[in-house]
């Protein structure tokens, strides 16, 4: 299959190794054709590509960039993207720390139609309920058994290649319903990256709320507020990529080791302060 991935970074990255060692046709890009882009085409036999170009020819095209990046999406990408091709929307929005408030969202409209309306083409939304690391061989090869992720989409034919594809990354697909049902799977809903089974995750996904949570808006009632929200999260995540670099630099850990490990820390129920704290004493986990 010919496969196009728009964003190299920790999934797009991830997902151009996997499915180039699958033996498909991998095209990739990114938005400052960097030397990373290079390095990862010449690592995983991808041939690189522009914005612009990326979508030609493409049976499928993974969207795997900052929500906020979808705005600069140019026209030759949007118009050359052909109507039998599949889009697979893997993207989060962060308008906290990342993203900033993007108006339509922030109206009422949910993330995948929002980017639906800005490419003018159906997605399917997966690839996004997962921490990145649980795409690397390296921690798949740990796993006691496969993770399930959810597969959102209107389209069945295309929600069935898609799910192949998901079967294909190393996980089992769950039908998480329509593209109106994929807040079920996005950012603070129990499905979203908590590691679990299938039968785990449809029960997640039927629990999940369709209520936005204060951390998936960028909207406040002042500016002040607005401004100390940010400032906490951006905090938060420098500080997480902080302490990843100190436990991969002191226990030559992988990146995706560390990030895994980190995050179970987390899961442990600890506060960040008391995690961050030893991490940064000791350069290593309690
Ligand atoms: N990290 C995770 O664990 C995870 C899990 C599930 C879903 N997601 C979601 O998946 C998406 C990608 O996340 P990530 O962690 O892979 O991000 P990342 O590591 O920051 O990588 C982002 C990639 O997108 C490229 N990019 C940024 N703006 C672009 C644009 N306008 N046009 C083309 N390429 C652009 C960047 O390269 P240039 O800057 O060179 O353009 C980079 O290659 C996000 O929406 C994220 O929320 C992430």
């Amino acid at each position: 299959m010919k496969i196009s991935i728009l964003g190299t970074g920790h999934i797009g990255g991830s997902l151009a190794r996997t499915f180039s060692r699958k033996g498909h046709t991998v095209t990739i890009a990114n938005s400052s054709n960097s030397k990373a882009l290079h390095e990862l085409a010449t690592e995983t036999g991808a041939t690189p590509a522009t914005v612009q170009n990326i979508a030609q020819g493409a049976d499928v095209i993974i969207l795997s960039i900052p929500t906020k990046g979808i705005l600069d999406l140019p026209s030759e990408f949007i118009n050359s993207i052909a109507p039998e091709t599949i889009v697979i929307d893997t993207t989060n929005y962060y308008p906290l720390h990342r993203d900033g408030a993007i108006d339509g969202i922030e109206n009422g409209l949910l993330e995948s139609r929002w980017v639906e309306q800005q490419i003018k083409h159906p997605v399917i939304k997966t690839f996004s309920a997962t921490n990145w690391y649980n795409f690397t061989a390296e921690i798949q090869s740990e796993l006691p058994s496969r993770l399930a992720l959810p597969v959102s989409g209107d389209d069945p034919a295309a929600k069935a290649l898609v799910s192949q594809l998901v079967t294909e990354a190393g996980f089992d697909p769950v039908d998480a319903g329509g593209l109106d049902e994929s807040w079920r799977q996005q950012p603070g809903s129990p499905a979203y990256c908590t590691d679990l089974g299938v039968e785990d995750l449809r029960k997640a996904l039927s629990q999940a709320t369709n209520v936005r949570k204060p951390e998936s808006s960028g909207v406040r009632s002042s500016q002040e507020e607005l401004a100390t929200a940010r400032e906490m999260q951006t905090t938060f995540f420098q500080t997480f990529t902080k302490a990843i670099e100190v436990l991969m630099e002191s226990n030559q850990w992988s990146e995706a080791a560390a990030t895994k490990r980190l995050v179970a820390q987390f899961m442990t129920g600890q506060s960040p302060e008391a995690v961050f704290g030893f991490i940064f004493e000791h350069k290593r986990l309690s």
